[in-house]
C-alpha cells in the first residue's frame, strides 16, 4: 500500500500544509477539497477529529467543516428566508481510533508532525500524522483520499499506521458521519444507506466496503450499525495496519426514486477493481485531463502554481455526463451561496471548458436549456416576454436568490439582485454563442442553443422600452457592479442585451439558410412572427449604451458620472471591502465600482471598444474599482494584458491567484471558482491572446518579459491544437486532419497536420 502514498516533490504540482491551526483550518479544507463534478469533499481530517468549534465573541464558529456534497442534491432547509440549498451527505471518511479505550483526539495529545498535501496531478489528498498520547503511546500514520474521475460514483480512502508499543488494545471504527445531514433516512443496511430530502424529495444512496489488515493478515470487523465497521486487536510495536474503504454514491431525482440499486452496482464495480484498480483508473483519467488542460508557464513559478491550482479545481467541478446540474459559485467545496449557480459559470468558467473540455461546457449549457421553462416563467411573472434566467439558480432553474440577508451590523438587508440583475440572460446567450463558434457543435445549436438565443433576445426586446427620446431604455437594473442598485441603462447590461439580440438575428439567418425545417418548427413553437423580428432589429438599433462619442467612454449607468468621486488610493491599506469601510450608503452615492463592469464588457466584447476606446475606458474605470468580489482581479488582468500593460496585468493576476491559494478566511465557505476561471482566462485569453470566437483560431501574444514561455492545448472545432509561445515565436501543432488556418498576431498561416509551424512574432506582425 505504501506506493499509494508517494508524494510528488515537484513544487508546482503539490499544495502542502504543515501542522494544524484552528484559524486557518476551514479555508484549508476548501482549498484542498476533492471533487469530480458529482461528489465533492472538503479536506477535513479523517482521524482524530471531532467536530471543532471556535469561541467567537459571543457566538460559536465552525473551525472545521467536514462536508461531502452530491451535485444537484438540493433541499429547502430551515434557512431564513427559505431558499433551496445543496444538502450535505454523510461524511464517508470518518475514522475513530481508541487506544486502551481512549479516543485519539488531537486536542489532548501532542502533534509531533502533521501535514496535508494535495497532489494536483493525481488529484489525491494525502495526510500524515505523528501523535503522542498523554500516556506516551506514539502513533504514526498516513491517509490517502480521492473521489474518482474515472467513475464519478466512487470514492476511496486508504489508511496506514503503526504504534510504537506492544499490547495496546486498539479499536478502529470506520463510519459514515451522519450527524448534521439534514436528510431523513429511507433505509440503513449494513453496506448501504439511503436518505431523502424532505422538501424536494430528492434522494441519495451511499454504499461502502472496507477491509483492514494487521501485519498483512485480514481482520474481520464487527458490524454494529449501518455503514460502520469496527475492528479490535492488540498492538504489536511497529506492525503496519492497512485499511481501505471504497464508497459508492447515487442520486435519485424523483420523489419516489430509490437510488439504492445504482449505489450498490457502483460499489460492485469498485470492489471488482479493488482499491488499486480504482486508484489506477482515477490517475489515468486525471492524466488525460491534464494532457488536455495543463498550461505551462516557464519563468513564473507563482503563476504556474496558480494555474495548476485553477485547472485542478475547474476540472474537479465539472461533470460532462450530467446535464441536470451546473457549477455553483463555490463548486462542491463549501456551503457558501448554497450551491447556487450564477453568471460566474457562463462568463468566468465556460471559456475554460469550451476551450479544453467542450463536453463539460455542453452539459452546463444543456442545464440552461433544461431550465429555460423556469426562465420563461420568471420573465412572464415580471411582465416581460422571452426568458429571464434566475440570478441564482439551483436544480429547477427557479429564482433562488434570498430576498434578505443579514448585514455585518446584524441588520437585515434586502437583496435586489434576484429581480434586477438581468444581465444573466445575455451572459447565458454569450456562452452559448462562444461555445457554438469554438466547437462548431451544430447539433447543440439546432436542438438547444438557438432556442436559448431567441428566447433571451426576446426578453431584451420586451425589456428595452421606447421612450420620448426615441431610444429604448432598460431601467431599474443592477449591473455587475452590485454596489449600485436600481440604476438605469447599465452599459454592461444594455450592450450585452443588444449583442444578444444581434446574435439571435444571426441565428435566425443561420437556421433559415441551413436548417429550414428546424427554423419552421422552432418559430412555430415560439410563435415568433416577422413583426416581432422587426421589433428586435429596432431594439438593437435604439438601445442606449451610455457611450459618450466625445471621450469614447461608456458611462457605467445613467448618472454615474455625477456620483461622488472617491480616491481609492487613500484606502489602499484596508483589510475589508470598501463598503464596510465607508458604509453602504456612501458607497452607493459614490463612483466606487465593486468589480469589473465596463471592464468586463471590454473583456467579453472587445469589438465594442475599437481604437483608443479600450485604453480610455480601462484607464477610467480601473482606478475607480475596489475589487470587492473575487471575480474582479482576473478580468482586469485579462484586459490589461490585452492592452499590453504587462506590469499591471501581472499585478492583477497575482492578486487573483492569491485569493484561494493563500489561506484567505473568505475561502472558508468554499473556493471562489470564478476567480480561478479568471486566472486561466488572464493567462490564456490575455497574455497568450487566444481567440476562438472567429472563423479561424487566433493567437496574439503579449507575454510579460520575465516569462520564458507559455504552452497549452485547446480544442477548436473538434480538433486539438497545441500552442507554445515565447517572447519571439509562436509554435502551433495540429496533430492530424486537414491543414488549418491560424491567425498569429494578425497574420493568417496554414498549419499542416503533424508539421509544427513556428512563426517569428516580428514577421507575423509584419505580414498582412
Ligand atoms: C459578485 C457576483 C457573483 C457572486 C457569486 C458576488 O459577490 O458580486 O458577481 O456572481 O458573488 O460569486
Amino acid at each position: 500500500m505504501q506506493e499509494a502514498f508517494a508524494l510528488t516533490r515537484e513544487p508546482n504540482w503539490v499544495l502542502h500544509h504543515e501542522g494544524y491551526s484552528l484559524l486557518s483550518e476551514s479555508a484549508l479544507e476548501s482549498r484542498f477539497a476533492l471533487a469530480n463534478g458529482f461528489l465533492g469533499m472538503r479536506a477535513a481530517r479523517a482521524i482524530s477529529r471531532g467536530p471543532t468549534w471556535l469561541s467567537w465573541l459571543g457566538y460559536i464558529k465552525w473551525a472545521s467543516w467536514p462536508r461531502c456534497y452530491v451535485a444537484g442534491l438540493f433541499d429547502r432547509p430551515n434557512t431564513v428566508p427559505p431558499v433551496p440549498a445543496l444538502v450535505p451527505v454523510a461524511d464517508w471518511s470518518r475514522v475513530r481510533i481508541l487506544l486502551n479505550g481512549d479516543p485519539l483526539l488531537l486536542s489532548d495529545g501532542e502533534m509531533i508532525a502533521g501535514m496535508r498535501s494535495l497532489d494536483l496531478r493525481r488529484a489525491v489528498l494525502l495526510s500524515e500524522l505523528t501523535d503522542r498520547r498523554p500516556s506516551g503511546i506514539t502513533g504514526t500514520g498516513c491517509e490517502m483520499r480521492l473521489v474518482s474521475m474515472a467513475d464519478r460514483a466512487l470514492g476511496l480512502q486508504l489508511l496506514r499506521f503503526s504504534l510504537d508499543r506492544d499490547g495496546i488494545d486498539v479499536r478502529l471504527e470506520a463510519n459514515f458521519g451522519m450527524s448534521g445531514l439534514g436528510m431523513e433516512p429511507l433505509r440503513l443496511e449494513p453496506d448501504l444507506g439511503a436518505w431523502h430530502a424532505e422538501g424536494t424529495g430528492e434522494s441519495v444512496a451511499m454504499a461502502g466496503a472496507a477491509t483492514l489488515r494487521a501485519g498483512g493478515e485480514l481482520l474481520l470487523p464487527e458490524r454494529p450499525f449501518s455503514l460502520r465497521w469496527v475492528w479490535s486487536w492488540r498492538s504489536v510495536a511497529g506492525q503496519q495496519i492497512e485499511f481501505d474503504r471504497i464508497v459508492a454514491v447515487a442520486r435519485g431525482d424523483e420523489r419516489d426514486a430509490d437510488p439504492g440499486p445504482a449505489a450498490a452496482m457502483a460499489l460492485a464495480r469498485g470492489r471488482a477493481l479493488g482499491w488499486r484498480g480504482v486508484l489506477a483508473a482515477h490517475e489515468a483519467a486525471w492524466g488525460q485531463r491534464w494532457r488536455a488542460a495543463d498550461v505551462v508557464v516557464e519563468g513564473d513559478d507563482a503563476v504556474q502554481r496558480a494555474l495548476r491550482f485553477a485547472v485542478y479545481h475547474l476540472t474537479s467541478a465539472a461533470n460532462p455526463d450530467d446535464e441536470t446540474v451546473s457549477v455553483g459559485a463555490r463548486a462542491l467545496t463549501g456551503d457558501a451561496y448554497f450551491g447556487h449557480v450564477f453568471w460566474d459559470t457562463e462568463i468566468y468558467l465556460l471559456p475554460f471548458y469550451t476551450a479544453v473540455w467542450p463536453e463539460a461546457a455542453r452539459a452546463m449549457l444543456t442545464y440552461r436549456f433544461r431550465t429555460l421553462p423556469a426562465a420563461r416563467a420568471k420573465a412572464a411573472r415580471m411582465g416581460f416576454k422571452g426568458a429571464l434566467y434566475a440570478w441564482e439558480s439551483a436544480d429547477t432553474g427557479e429564482e433562488t436568490t434570498p430576498e434578505r440577508v443579514m448585514g455585518p451590523d446584524g441588520a437585515m438587508i434586502d437583496i435586489l439582485t434576484g429581480q434586477m440583475e438581468l444581465h444573466i440572460s445575455a451572459d447565458v446567450a454569450y456562452a452559448v454563442w462562444q461555445y457554438w463558434r469554438a466547437t462548431g457543435d451544430d447539433e447543440f445549436f439546432v436542438a438547444a442553443g438557438a432556442e436559448i438565443l431567441l428566447e433571451t433576445a426576446r426578453f431584451w426586446a420586451s425589456r428595452a422600452v421606447m421612450e420620448a427620446d426615441g431610444k429604448r431604455h432598460i431601467r431599474h437594473v443592477i449591473g455587475p457592479d452590485e454596489y449600485h442598485e436600481d440604476v438605469d441603462d447599465n452599459a454592461f447590461t444594455n450592450v450585452m442585451g443588444r449583442w444578444n439580440i444581434a446574435r439571435a438575428l444571426e441565428a435566425i439567418e443561420a437556421l433559415r439558410a441551413r436548417w429550414p425545417d428546424r427554423a419552421v418548427t422552432l418559430f412555430e413553437k415560439l410563435s415568433l412572427s416577422d413583426d416581432e423580428i422587426t421589433d428586435w432589429r429596432d431594439a438593437a438599433e435604439r438601445i442606449v449604451t451610455g457611450l459618450d462619442p466625445a471621450t469614447g467612454i461608456y458611462e457605467q449607468f445613467a448618472g454615474y458620472d455625477q456620483r461622488e468621486p472617491l480616491d481609492l488610493s487613500q484606502y489602499a491599506d484596508r483589510k475589508v471591502p470598501i463598503d464596510v469601510v465607508i458604509g453602504r450608503e456612501r458607497t452607493q452615492r459614490s463612483q466606487v465600482v465593486k468589480q469589473a463592469d465596463v471592464v468586463a464588457l471590454m473583456a467579453l466584447l472587445p469589438d465594442e471598444f475599437p481604437g483608443a476606446m479600450a485604453e480610455a475606458n480601462f484607464r477610467h474605470y480601473e482606478p475607480r474599482t475596489a475589487h470587492g468580489s473575487s471575480l474582479s482581479a482576473g478580468m482586469h488582468a485579462l484586459v490589461a494584458a490585452r492592452l499590453g500593460d504587462a506590469d499591471m496585468a501581472l499585478r492583477f493576476l497575482h492578486h487573483a491567484a492569491a485569493a484561494d491559494l493563500e489561506l484567505d478566511p473568505n475561502s472558508a465557505g468554499g473556493i471562489r471558482i470564478a476567480g480561478l476561471g479568471g486566472v486561466w482566462q488572464a493567462v490564456v485569453l490575455g497574455f497568450a491572446g487566444l481567440d476562438i470566437s472567429g472563423e479561424t483560431i487566433g493567437i496574439a501574444p503579449r507575454l510579460p518579459p520575465e516569462w520564458r514561455s507559455v504552452s497549452f492545448s485547446v480544442r477548436w472545432r473538434g480538433r486539438p491544437v497545441q500552442v507554445r509561445i515565447t517572447a519571439a515565436t509562436v509554435r502551433v501543432i495540429v496533430p492530424d486532419g486537414q491543414p488549418m488556418d491560424v491567425r498569429i498576431a494578425g497574420g493568417i498561416r496554414k498549419v499542416d497536420a503533424g508539421a509544427p509551424l513556428e512563426v517569428s512574432l516580428k514577421q507575423a506582425t509584419a505580414s498582412p
